[in-house]
């Protein structure tokens, strides 16, 4: 869920409207009349790379858009999302690299299609940097607010339904951004962003049959929310599950009502302000909490039928689908926020169901090093796919070590990008990256 290291910026100079407070994220009354897809409203938008970067090498980016679009939540509702299209100086139009970052937020003030705005108050993510690499291979850029305007945090239904519809909407405006309608194009997500970017994968074959996925690379995948949850309690991460837990109940008034009448009265107001935090600040606040101790019934509460029958909806991946599109997964053995072994069951499970999948098991790192050390590999991968290379049928486990990133994959990052995720990290990366 979370990627990681958060980098906080000194705000600048011009103020950008907050998505509550900007109208393009308004959702129209007539959202109905609209398909899967469709564009309700399009603008262009000066970005805010190069202030996230500052220290770093710049991303030359020559156009931004960003779209309203009409996607489906988890109960199958018409609903509008927002996703931004990045177009760097000298692009590739036959290429689309769709980036879903790990916001990690219940709260839509904290979107990308925020993040991205020259004069945003926020704080980077390694997702900039890896965005920035993808960029710099000359690639159009997409992410789109997954979550939906109301932010759904960790519903993998709408995040996968928003995610495909977002490709949709960016093939509907190619008149405007000079992508090539015939593009070839992939997926990438790490954590919060590779949640996504599953679900996206798993539902492609029925819900958006038309598309066809060169690949989709997945980085500290997140199998089941609820493992999630019991992992990361009253550990480090433990803010993620407050966010969590409110982004379903947004999702199911179901388990709204649930937390309403099951949340300890004298805690509630704590509860909601961790959970509504953006993820460097829910990080801080929820860091160290007991989630459970905010519930009448302690830890039984997850057990309730409520909660276990939204998890069971729209928590636990491989349920949904077979993705008929190739995939890379990598994963650290000793990720401290989603078990190694539940990717193992996944991969394990979704190759019985004629998957293919090649999967990479670091046995050094662990969740955020992870982000860095398998980003190298990942973006060659994608790069194999973009090209039009054929992935390898079927399925494979390679078992990998952090120090044993080949160079000339750390060299595709971009030895500056390498530089910073180096600063960002504090040193912990292994040799192959310290040259
Ligand atoms: C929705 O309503 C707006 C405003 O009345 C209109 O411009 C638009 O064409 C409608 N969209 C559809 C798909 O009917
Ligand atoms: C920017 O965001 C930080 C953290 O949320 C907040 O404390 C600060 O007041 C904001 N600054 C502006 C100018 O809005």
């Amino acid at each position: 869920m979370l990627t990681g290291f958060v980098l906080l910026l000194a705000s600048t100079a011009t103020a950008v409207l907050l998505p509550s407070q900007d109208a393009f994220y308004t959702q129209p009354a007539n959202i109905s009349s609209y398909a899967p897809g469709d564009v309700i409203s399009s603008r262009s938008i000066p970005t805010n790379l190069n202030g996230l970067l500052s220290g770093g090498p710049s991303p030359s980016i020559k156009a931004a858009y960003q779209y309203s679009y009409r996607t489906t939540d988890s109960l199958g509702n018409a609903i509008a999302a927002v996703t931004t299209l990045l177009v760097p100086y000298g692009a590739d139009p036959s290429k689309l690299l769709a980036y879903q970052t790990a916001y990690d937020s219940a709260n839509n003030d904290c979107s990308p299609s925020y993040a991205f705005q020259a004069g945003a108050n926020t704080s980077a993510t390694s997702d900039i940097i890896f965005i920035t690499a993808a960029l710099n291979q000359g690639w159009y850029v997409l992410s789109p607010d997954y979550e939906g305007l109301q932010a759904h945090y960790t519903s993998g239904l709408i995040s996968g339904y928003a995610t495909l519809d977002s490709v949709r909407a960016a093939f509907k405006q190619t008149d405007t951004s000079g992508l090539s309608s015939s593009a070839k194009y992939a997926m990438w997500g790490y954590s919060g962003g590779s949640l996504a970017s599953e679900w996206a994968a798993e539902l492609q074959p029925t819900y958006a049959p038309e598309l066809h996925f060169e690949g989709t690379a997945l980085g500290g995948l997140i199998p089941n929310v609820q493992d999630v949850l019991s992992t990361i309690n009253g550990g480090p991460f433990a803010g993620l599950a407050f966010s969590g837990i409110f982004g379903l109940s947004k999702a199911y008034p179901e388990l709204a009502n649930f937390l309403d009448s099951n949340l300890v009265p004298a805690k509630k107001d704590q509860f909601y302000t961790i959970a509504n935090g953006c993820l460097s600040q829910a990080s801080s606040q929820g860091a160290f909490q007991d989630l459970y101790s905010y519930f009448r019934t302690g830890k039984a509460s997850i057990s309730q039928p409520v909660p276990q029958s939204v998890l069971a909806k729209t928590g636990i991946m491989g349920t949904h689908g077979v993705p008929s599109m190739p995939l890379f997964v990598y994963k650290a053995v000793g990720d401290e926020v989603s078990p190694s072994v539940d990717t193992d069951n996944l991969v394990k499970a979704l190759c019985s169901k004629g998957a293919s999948i090649e999967y990479h098991k670091d046995v050094v790192g662990e969740h955020i090093t992870e982000a860095v050390t398998g980003s190298a590999n990942a973006l060659a991968w994608i790069s194999d796919r973009l090209d039009g290379k054929a992935a390898s049928e079927g399925c494979s486990t390679e078992v990998v070590a952090l120090t044993a990133v080949d160079l000339e994959s750390v060299e595709q990052l971009g030895g500056e990008l390498v530089a910073l995720l180096q600063d960002l990290l504090g040193g912990k990366l292994g040799p192959a990256f310290s040259g």
